[in-house]
């Protein structure tokens, strides 16, 4: 089965209590095994993760190239300064970064991300919906990172 990492940060396994009106009401723990369940039906083995910690999502994404897996990317308030998991992005097979807000009707600091650039695909204001729509990219485009 092709691996494909679902890898959240900062402030997102606050998820079902943070700000509901703008994220929701799923919880971190519904929607990681709302993803494994919906992953294996399309033929993926996806493990999801988060992290309040810069340094151990960089060391994350360079387990997924390690692996050649690819990865479903919410890089939260990183995604719009951070050029070291910018960096550690760009070594992966291929990632989605994914928005569970509609991030260009927010802050202006929100409109901004260093991570779309190299992105396989940007997902946007479909809330937690949208983690299923990258999932269903990957599992189309199959795995960059795998021969054959
Ligand atoms: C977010 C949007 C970011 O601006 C914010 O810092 C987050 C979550 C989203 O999923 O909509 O933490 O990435």
């Amino acid at each position: 089965m092709q691996k494909v990492f679902v890898l959240n940060g900062p402030n997102l396994g606050r998820l079902g209590t943070r700000q509901p009106e703008v994220y929701g009401a799923t919880t971190h723990a519904s929607l990681a095994e709302h993803l494994v369940e919906t992953g294996r039906g399309m033929g993926l083995d996806v493990e999801v993760r988060q992290t309040d910690h810069e340094g151990e999502m960089i060391g994350w994404l360079h387990e997924a190239a390690d692996a050649g897996a690819s990865v479903v990317l919410n890089a939260g308030a990183w995604t719009h300064y951070s050029y070291a998991v910018a960096d550690a992005a760009a070594l992966v097979p291929a990632y989605v970064e994914v928005h569970i807000s509609n991030v260009h009707a927010r802050e202006e600091f929100r409109h901004h991300s260093v991570l779309s650039a190299k992105a396989a695909g940007i997902i946007v204001g479909c809330g937690v919906g949208g983690y299923d729509l990258a999932l269903a990219h990957l599992a189309a485009s199959g795995n960059p990172g795998e021969a054959g």
